[in-house]
């Protein structure tokens, strides 16, 4: 019997030490009796990582949306694999059950085969976070068609660079999209971009605010009149393991994002496993992730690892504000979910409001509590224990990338004591290196470096589309033989890790080698600041010093600057130690955020170092404004 499902400590360390002792039984047993497959492997696994070339599971054939939805048909039809909640609360939620979505599904892939699309095409997805969106990831896999779906937030070039790099034939999107109060007119954005891009031949516009929209003639589509005389049976196209699943674009520091490639049963089956076990999903429970279905968190964490484990899977349209700040707890009590998924950014905006809007729910239902995207700082993780898990909930910080496919290091609930901050253990399989500045891996505890993994995982992404030398560049290419994350961590006493932030933000002041998170979450220990982030800019003796950008917290704050400055100071002496000091302290309205809700400090550093020259394509952050802003009163 493979362990699938921990349940204990002494279980997590019996079935990690087999995971590593006999990576290729250990995960051979997991395929072998969860999965449903037309053909098994002849090879569980090859690899090396100096091609870098790795196949998990070769010679198997498979479709994963028979994993998804047709092997639960026979004992779960009745039961909801999507639960869609819509931005307006007065709409009514829509649940699918897996039945309606094994009918949408075919019916949707027999539209995208009339249209045209075969095996291996690439189809560009631009939706809201509508079922249509689930729907038509389902579709493509259905088909062997690649999926890339394009965050729905995103500008028009954001978009145009994104179709032409993975010669997409076709984009999927809507006439428009709810976003809190606001509509955003999604088809003209697709417009604009398709200016730009020859290779498109098809787009097909789901309605989903009847607005009055352009239709290119010979190249735009309803949807609905092709689903609706589609049939509701499309056989399942027969993939090879390392078959292309889809493509997703994620920035790197330079340069044109990377398109992730993400393959086929690796990525089933690791996703599968992490959201059994990380989440202790048991049948039933109602899971929610609050993420978009255009970031890695969507696919893993909404589509593919809830519904290959037959789960009910919430899809939210609105947003956390909308019409107030308690939607997300409203929507908590509405469908009694058990499991919660969001982002430290989120959780911090919600602390920032008053604490009526969480106690006026009841969250009881829930069990178990997921952060995602960032280092979680100390106040939001108590804040999130203490209000939303009423200290009964465990909050399973999950580290993980885009490239990664699936989580990596988290605690299991209920089986990992958590500890604020720390992402604690490698998940099953996981082999996590620290490496020191000349290439050591830094043995034992206590140490301090920068985060590698020395062996593949099923669901890692196995190359970078159409570049895999950029591929081997940036992840194999800055120690031997080790992928590197390009996060820094430590370990400490009893081995657990800390994610300390990008190692591309670490500043060195006086030779000292300072993490950027551990001083943010210092100053956010004032009790007058909302949110800081601090940057170096070059110093004569200093080689850097830094450079922090704060905003305080929406409570009429009439204090003085300049006394606020010196205890900001003070706290980061107490917390660090007088070397991490900030020269400069900029008060600000906001902080330049990528959708995901990363901070980008790479614009931040600039202006802090008065080189504002070449910002570069600021259109897609969450909110270019405050760019400006910041620009006019840099000191
Ligand atoms: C980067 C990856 C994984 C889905 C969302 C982001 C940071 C992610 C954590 C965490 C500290 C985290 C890392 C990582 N990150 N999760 N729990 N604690 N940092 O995916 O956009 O590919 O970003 O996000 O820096 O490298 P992504």
């Amino acid at each position: 019997m493979s362990n699938y499902h921990i349940k204990h400590l002494e279980e997590y360390y019996q079935v990690y030490r087999k995971s590593v002792r006999e990576p290729e039984n250990f995960w051979e047993e997991v395929a072998e009796e969860h999965f449903m497959w037309q053909r098994k492997w002849d090879n569980v696994l090859s690899w090396d990582f100096t091609k870098p070339e790795v196949k998990w599971f070769e010679g198997a054939q498979l479709n994963i949306t028979e994993n998804c939805i047709d092997r639960h048909l026979a004992t779960r039809g009745d039961k909801t694999a999507i639960l869609f909640e819509p931005n307006d609360p007065k709409e009514a939620a829509e649940h699918i059950t897996y039945k309606q979505l094994y009918e949408r599904v075919n019916q949707f892939a027999n539209v995208l085969k009339e249209q045209g699309i075969k095996k291996g095409d690439r189809v560009c997805i631009y939706l809201p976070m509508i079922p249509e969106l689930a729907i038509s990831v389902l579709a493509c896999a259905r088909i062997g068609a690649i999926h890339s779906v394009v965050f729905a937030g995103f500008s028009s070039t954001a978009l145009s660079t994104r179709i032409n790099d993975s010669d997409c034939k076709m984009v999927i999107t809507s006439d428009g999209s709810y976003r809190g109060a606001k509509t955003i007119d999604l088809k003209g954005i697709v417009d604009e971009a398709l200016n730009d891009c020859t290779c498109v031949e098809t787009v097909l516009v789901a309605k989903r605010i009847n607005s009055d929209i352009n239709m290119k003639s010979g190249r735009d589509k309803w949807l609905q009149p092709l689903l609706d005389h589609a049939s509701s049976d499309c056989e399942a196209e027969l993939m090879d393991a390392e078959d292309p699943l889809f493509i997703l674009y994620t920035s790197g520091s330079t340069g044109q994002p990377k398109g992730m490639v993400h393959t086929t049963a690796g990525y089933m089956v690791y996703t599968a496993y992490t959201f059994k076990n990380a989440f202790q999903y048991k049948e039933n429970d109602v899971y929610w992730c609050t993420a978009d279905i255009g970031w890695i968190t969507g696919h893993s964490y909404i589509v593919y690892g809830p519904l290959a484990n037959g789960a009910t899977t919430v899809m939210f349209e609105g947003v956390p504000s909308y019409p107030d700040f308690g939607r997300f707890w409203e929507i908590v009590e509405k469908h009694k979910v058990n499991q919660f998924y969001t982002a430290p950014t989120a959780i911090r905006a919600l602390a920032k409001q008053g604490l009526e809007l969480v106690e006026k729910y009841d969250l009881s239902t829930l069990k178990v509590l997921g952060s995602v995207g960032e280092p979680i700082n100390e106040e939001a993780w108590h804040w999130y224990n203490d209000n939303v898990g009423k200290k009964k909930s465990p909050i399973v910080d999950t580290w993980w990338q885009t490239e990664t496919g699936g989580v990596m290091i988290t605690p299991i609930p209920f089986v990992t004591p958590t500890k604020p901050t720390y992402a604690t253990l490698p998940f099953i399989g996981i082999q996590p290196a620290l490496m020191d500045e000349n290439g050591k891996e830094l043995k034992g505890n206590q140490v301090d470096g920068r985060l590698c993994v020395k062996f593949p995982w099923p669901s890692m992404a196995r190359t970078i589309w159409g570049n895999h030398q950029r591929y081997k560049d940036t992840y194999f290419s800055a120690y031997e033989n080790m992928y590197f994350t390009g996060d820094g961590a430590l370990r400490d006493e009893v081995g657990y890790y800390r994610i300390t932030g990008r190692v591309d933000d670490v500043i060195i002041v006086s030779g000292h080698n300072l993490g950027t998170a551990p001083i943010e979450d210092a100053i956010n220990e004032h009790p007058a600041v909302a949110e800081s982030a601090i940057v170096g800019f070059p110093h004569d003796v200093k080689g850097n010093a830094l450079y922090g950008y704060v905003i305080l917290k929406d409570v009429g704050e009439t204090r003085d600057h300049a006394n606020l400055r010196n205890e900001i100071n003070q706290i980061i002496t107490e917390h660090i130690g007088p070397i991490a000091k900030l020269d400069k302290i900029q008060f600000t309205q906001g902080l330049p955020k990528t959708r995901s809700g990363k901070i980008m400090r790479r614009i931040l550093r600039k202006i802090a170092q008065g080189d504002t020259s070449n910002l570069g394509d600021t259109s897609t952050l969450l909110n270019p404004e405050v760019v400006q802003d910041i620009m006019d009163n840099v000191l």
